[in-house]
């Protein structure tokens, strides 16, 4: 054994006791806490140790400055702690982290609160939303997270309420239904707090709802303000200005229909400028010669919108894809920037939308100042002087089936990316996915079905190998790739950037991997065994950088799939926490470890006097031999008597029943350190 090898399984064992420790100090942890306020938000940019809001700040660059864990030392990222969410499905949120507490949330829109250092349950919180809900959830039951704010805690429901729990007690404070009662608008996404006011959105645009996005006062839970997205009926007074123009841009009786633009996922804020933005949704139904037969640009869907966030305001509009026929959101995420084009720096704000565009706007104004394609696109040649997209001829499949790319699972979707102010890329969990339109004739308004008006039996038409992803860096200011990873599988994991040169993202097949974010380079990979698709984080607590990663598979793509997603991992979903070694330790500290006394260290003793040699150093298996963490009690006999024809010896002559048993307690006591 080399003293390199030596040193780095002392380093392993020695981390694996600390942990005891660290178990031990989780009782004194006081969640009196989440006293989050408008200047603590602010400042989020500068203070790396916390993750205070979803995208980290109110920007959403998902940037962290801890560089504590860095390009040089990844490699020796290890697990240093790992809760079992209990679930099965999709698993999309981004955890918090506040005066040493993780909060996060899981399928059915459940809470927990758990202690940042060590994974332990402080609270759970079940908002007991009816299982038929999910029927109405295009993209399974997922959700992305919660807002903290004041010492609460804020979340949507699936089934459409907003909620407001005591951070400390994990107790319900108010709820309020969001949505009208019987109409399938779903809430996944995470709200956000800002000035006193909490905005959350939704979902539903398969299902024929009107997309809107709303304001709660954070310590009442009364509404303060609500904008819809396209118009209603109208017959009915329009409830803006901006209403009524936009119904110019609609025909036919849209209304009726539902319309679209849901709120779903992104928002940003500009406490500069005062601008909050939120990103909109695909047309419902897709087919627009169904939902709007006379044309036009059925504003504001697929839309990155910037509002006054004191009355929900439309200030500016920046429509990515006018007239939506594909499912073309503009709910991917966005992130606010300053960068410096043509020698000036611009405000701006970015996005990815599924359309397959990257855009970059200023954000003060929403003026157009650069688009390029960073996926294959086939419905639009390129974009005009004004960001608009010129059509491809028959993409709109007017009479017959169409193949176009992208597609409605986007050539990203709302899997976040991050931006890093330092290599100036954006980190994009793109995909090239084929899709086939084809308009269905039959079509009629389902509320509790989707609401497509195109054929959906075209997925069992398709080959696998019409589906594949990459992490893809993308240079905003000169509009062109950097370099790209290839994944075998589409869907995979949000990414997360950081000052130490890093990019970390989940994939679909189940690792979690770390890259050189100059140059994709890969430095570090984990198995865990479910694939994952939410975006990771980290947080800082006495000096140590943890980087957290939620995985569960699922969401739109993980379900329907198919053949498409041949070889992704399903596993159990879990909240993952990796660490570095606590510290290289000193030779002192190495020799009272290995000399220390009690069963547990004789039982240690032994394993690797006798065993460890074939069955791998800290009983974790790296070969075809036995990993013995799993051994029954069949164990005492095999160490005595051996199994004859094997490469498994006889220990009669060297060992009794006692040092067997021994040896099994540390085995035992290995599972409990290492497998979840
Ligand atoms: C020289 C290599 C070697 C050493 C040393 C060794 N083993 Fe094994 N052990 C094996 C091999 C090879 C097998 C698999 C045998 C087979 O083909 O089923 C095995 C199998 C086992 C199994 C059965 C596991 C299962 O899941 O089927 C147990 C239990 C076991 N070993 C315990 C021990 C213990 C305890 C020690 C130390 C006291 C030890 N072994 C030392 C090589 C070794």
């Amino acid at each position: 054994m080399t003293r390199a090898v030596l040193l780095v399984s002392l380093v392993v064992l020695i981390a694996a006791c600390g942990g005891e420790e660290a178990n031990e100090a989780a009782a004194v942890v006081q969640p009196a806490l989440a006293g989050v306020d408008d200047a603590r938000l602010a400042a989020a940019a500068d203070d790396g140790e916390e993750w205070l809001t979803h995208g980290r700040t109110w920007s959403e660059e998902r940037h962290s400055p801890l560089t504590a864990v860095d390009a040089d030392n990844v490699a020796l990222l290890q697990r240093r702690w790992s809760f079992d969410t209990g679930t099965e499905r999709g698993l999309e949120a981004t955890p918090i982290v506040v005066d040493g507490v993780l909060y996060t949330t899981g399928t059915w829109s459940v809470v927990w609160a758990l202690d940042a250092r060590t994974g332990e349950l402080l609270w759970k919180y079940d908002p007991a939303v009816a299982k038929e809900v999910g029927r109405r959830a295009c993209c399974d039951v997922v959700n992305r997270g919660v807002a903290v704010y004041g010492g609460r805690v804020y979340f949507g429901t699936l089934d459409g309420r907003l909620i407001a729990l005591d951070a400390e007690s994990g107790a319900a404070v108010w709820q309020v239904q969001t949505t009208p009662p019987g109409e399938s608008y779903t809430i996944t996404g995470a709200p956000r707090v800002l000035e006193g006011k909490v905005i959350i959105g939704n979902g539903g645009a398969e299902f024929g709802v009107r997309g809107y996005v709303s304001a709660y006062d954070a310590a009442s839970g009364d509404p303060l303000w609500r904008t819809f997205t396209v118009p209603g009926d109208p017959s009915k007074p329009f409830e803006s200005e901006a209403m009524k123009q936009a119904a110019e841009t609609w025909t036919g009786s849209w209304w009726e229909l539902g319309g679209g633009g849901t709120v779903w996922d992104s928002m940003a804020y500009d406490p500069e400028l005062g601008l909050l933005y939120v990103g909109t949704g695909n047309g419902s139904p897709w087919v627009r010669r169904v939902r709007s037969p006379g044309g036009g640009d059925n504003l504001h869907l697929s839309s990155i919108l910037a509002l006054d966030p004191d009355d929900g305001r439309i200030v500016w509009h920046f429509q990515t894809t006018p007239g939506d026929n594909w499912d073309f959101t503009a709910t991917q995420h966005l992130i606010l920037a300053d960068l410096e084009i043509d020698g000036v720096v611009r405000k701006t704000i970015m996005q990815a939308p599924k359309n397959g565009f990257f855009y970059v706007l200023d954000r003060e104004t929403g003026e157009f100042i650069s688009g390029e394609a960073y996926a294959t696109v086939t419905w639009a040649t390129g974009l005009d002087e004004d960001g608009r997209p010129i059509e491809a001829a028959g993409q709109d499949y007017p009479e017959k089936l169409a193949l176009v790319q992208p597609t409605f699972f986007g050539a990203h979707n709302w899997q976040p990316m991050s931006f890093n102010p330092a290599t100036g890329l954006v980190y994009i969990p793109a995909q090239e996915v084929l899709g086939a339109y084809l308009q269905d004739p039959a079509y009629q308004r389902s509320e509790l079905d989707f609401n497509v008006a195109t054929h959906m039996n075209v997925f069992a038409a398709f080959p696998p190998e019409v589906a594949s992803g990459h992490l893809l860096a993308w240079d905003p200011v000169r509009q062109r790739e950097a370099w790209r990873v290839p994944h075998g599988l589409p869907w995979n994991g949000g990414t997360l950037t950081t000052a130490g040169n890093l990019v970390f993202q989940g994939t679909a097949d189940g690792r979690f991997v770390a890259y050189r974010a100059d140059d994709g380079r890969p430095l570090w990979v984990d198995h865990v065994g479910t694939g994952i698709i939410a975006a990771p984080m980290t947080y800082a607590i006495d000096g140590v950088q943890y980087v957290s990663v939620m995985a569960g598979w699922g969401g739109a793509f993980g379900l329907v799939g198919g053949t498409a997603a041949r070889g992704v991992a399903v596993g159990p979903g879990v909240l993952v926490t990796w660490a570095l070694p606590e510290a290289i330790p000193t030779p002192e500290q190495i020799e009272a470890y290995v000399t220390r006394t009690g069963e547990l260290a004789d039982g240690e003793r032994a394993y690797h006097q006798w065993c460890a040699r074939c069955h791998g150093a800290g009983a974790v298996s790296s070969s075809n031999i036995p990993d013995l963490r799993f051994a029954g009690e069949g164990l005492v006999d095999i160490a005595l008597n051996g199994i004859p024809d094997t490469g498994m010896p006889a220990f009669g002559a060297e060992l009794d029943e006692e040092d067997a048993r021994l040896i099994l307690r540390y085995l035992r006591k290995r599972k409990e350190e290492t497998v979840r």
